[in-house]
């Protein structure tokens, strides 16, 4: 394990403002975490207690290693959470969704517009026959009707599965085979730059081999009758036809799964995480209220897609169990130029804004002319999830969009832990650098391989020691991959990357332990890549590992030995670039390609990527007594 770190772990400190803590939720963070640390259930239950239950809980805690069940017996609905208790609660005229599209078009919900499409378009779910319980795979664009085709999932029971747009077929149908989809709802296009992405034909041709799927929900985003291509597909409008208005919601135990979300993993298989309805939507609203201190007066714009964990957590059900108003996009940051998202926050008036290091990185590449141009006075807070934000970054975003005053929330969690884990509360000192510290409710801690601490500033595995609401529950139809995360290190959730920890009890997250490459804050597995590059006529074996890039953080650089009769040229490199692209999607397109005779590899045949990636940085590749040769 590495233990020298070319960090920068004595970054300058930066104090936040005192009026952030006047009226803020969490209030001083020691006192809340000694709180949560003198009673953990009694933490926990009184965060859940602002939810509205249809059933109170028996028991907050069952914690069984590796398996943890919360609020046992109780029953919720997250709609009901998000939408009926708002529209009870005097908010009903309040807006929910703002969405902007791509070419100017926008629409908004107030809470009892967004409550009573969800009831219709629920019921119309239930009319094609979609009972509790089913898998339901979304693979659509950023629109309202996204957000209301979740809800609509929760409401009546069904699991959703989301699979972001920027996938390509066969990744689309990888994720639908697996969770046995019985539905598939999409939309004809999708805007991107402003081209359309046909999702449709893409869901057509994913569809195929995949016995489950009944229907394919089409919804037409000029909401115009769609024509339909095969028995197998309905008109998302058509089906709401005649349905009633009302659709009570579905009693959910706490722990019916709610959703599952496919991570990749280092197999070519992706992860299909499942989370439950209680302790998900605890974690969620817990975090949006007290870590964001989210208030229903705020305008919340979080850039990532439902697609991802930030978005169903910070798009949808955390923001909508606060009741604030969440705006919703589907721009792309430098396009049509890289003033739009500035414009958007100054128009909408956002106060709450979470990205990612990437579009940070790629706005202060392009210069402060364009946030200069417009007003983000509105601006509170800015967050930042996805990778570290490296301390260059974290400075420009603080003095640049939060004109050296609104808190940065660089926010380390992942698909697996549902809500956010380690960050640097409200009114804490911001190290850049630095994600943070645990938040109440969360036990962190950096270790070594055995599980003993290592000292202040020594590099080591970064681990979660106690079980929290909403933790994933399993990997679908994988139980024991699920356990390899509680018994890598015993008793532990270990989260698979490296981290270090100043004498303050900071947390510095370095990367990966794994073979996982984080592209533009999207999770790859070499694996995956690997086998979309194996699966082409031309290639006998590939590898791939991630490098550096000033961009995206890591890109994509795939080493390949080719088949006999083949010859490395350059038309073959853009040939098996477009193959990846086509297979996984864009965000996995190698950046490099080498041909290669041979590849390192251990005595077992296990590729030796991180030999590679050495001779690639130029630096010693540490222990390499396994090679082969
Ligand atoms: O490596 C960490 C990195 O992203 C991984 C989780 O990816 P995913 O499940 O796709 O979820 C991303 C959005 C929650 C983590 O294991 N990561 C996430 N946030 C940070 C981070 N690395 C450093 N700092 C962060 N703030």
């Amino acid at each position: 394990m590495a233990e020298n770190f070319d960090v920068k772990l004595d970054a300058k400190t930066y104090i936040p403002d005192p009026s952030y803590l006047k009226n803020s939720a969490l209030g001083d963070y020691k006192k809340a975490y000694e709180k949560f640390l003198s009673d953990p259930e009694g933490f926990w239950a009184e965060k859940a207690q602002e939810l509205d239950w249809m059933k109170p809980w028996d028991t907050v805690r069952d914690w069984n290693w590796p398996n943890a069940r919360w609020f046992c017996g109780g029953k919720i609905n997250l709609s009901a959470n998000c939408l009926d208790r708002h529209v009870k609660n005097g908010r009903r005229n309040k807006l929910a969704i703002i969405w902007k599209g791509e070419r100017g078009k926008e629409e908004i919900y107030t809470y009892r517009q967004l409550y009573r499409a969800v009831m219709r378009f629920a019921n119309a779910l239930k009319k094609l026959g979609v009972q509790k319980g089913d898998r339901i795979c979304l693979y659509m664009p950023l629109v309202p009707e996204h957000v209301i085709a979740m809800l609509a999932c929760a409401r009546i029971g069904a699991v959703h599965s989301i699979v972001y747009a920027g996938f390509g077929a066969e990744a689309l149908h990888a994720r639908i085979r697996d969770a046995e989809a019985k539905i598939v709802i999409t939309a004809d296009v999708g805007v991107r730059r402003g081209k359309f992405i046909p999702l449709r034909s893409i869901v057509d041709d994913a569809v195929k081999n995949s016995p489950s799927v009944e229907k394919i929900i089409v919804l037409s985003r000029e909401r115009c009758p769609v024509e339909l291509y095969s028995e197998m597909e309905v008109d998302y409008y058509a089906i709401q036809e005649g349905v009633s208005d009302e659709c009570p919601p579905e009693e959910m135990d706490s722990e019916d799964p709610l959703f599952i979300l496919y991570t990749s993993g280092t197999t070519g298989q992706p992860k299909g995480i499942v989370h439950t309805n209680g302790g998900y939507m605890v974690g969620a609203h817990y975090t949006c209220k007290y870590i964001f201190d989210m208030k229903e007066n705020d305008v919340h714009w979080c850039t990532a897609d439902p697609g991802w964990i930030t978005g169903h957590s910070y798009i949808v059900y955390g923001p909508l169990s606060v009741g604030a108003t969440v705006l919703i996009t589907e721009t792309t940051p430098d396009y049509p130029d890289p003033g739009i998202w500035w414009s958007l926050i100054e128009e909408f008036g956002v106060t709450i804004f979470y990205t990612a290091p990437t579009a940070i990185r790629m706005f202060m590449r392009i210069g402060e002319q364009w946030p200069d141009k417009y007003n983000l006075s509105s601006l509170r807070i800015i967050g930042s999830v996805g990778e570290p934000l490296n301390p260059e970054a974290f400075e420009w975003y603080y003095r640049v969009i939060g004109r050296n005053k609104c808190p940065v929330l660089d926010t380390w969690w992942q698909t697996e832990t549902g809500m956010h884990m380690i960050t640097t509360p409200l009114g804490e000192p911001m190290k850049p650098g630095f994600a943070g510290v645990p938040i109440p409710g969360v036990v962190a801690d950096v270790v070594d391989k055995q599980g003993n601490p290592v000292p202040p500033r020594q590099g080591g595995l970064l681990v979660i020691k106690e079980p929290w609401p909403s933790m994933m529950r399993t990997v679908y139809k994988n139980e024991e991959r699920y356990q390899q995360y509680w018994n890598q290190i015993k008793n532990w959730y270990t989260v698979g990357d490296l981290a270090v920890k100043d004498e303050d009890g900071y947390i510095m997250v370095l990367g990966r332990s794994d073979d996982i490459i984080i592209v533009s804050g999207h999770n790859l597995g070499t694996a995956e890549v690997e086998s979309a590059l194996v699966a082409h006529e031309a290639v006998a074996e590939a590898a791939v590992i991630g490098v550096p890039d000033d961009l995206k953080g890591q890109a994509v650089k795939a080493f390949v030995i080719l088949r006999q009769g083949y010859e490395p040229s350059q038309k073959l490199v853009s040939e098996l670039t477009y193959h990846v692209r086509m297979t996984i999607g864009p965000i996995a397109m190698p950046s490099g390609i080498e041909f290669m005779d041979k590849l390192p590899k251990t005595r077992s045949g296990k590729i030796m990527r991180r030999v590679l990636k050495a001779k690639e940085m130029g630096v010693d590749p540490g222990d390499i007594s396994t090679l082969e040769e």
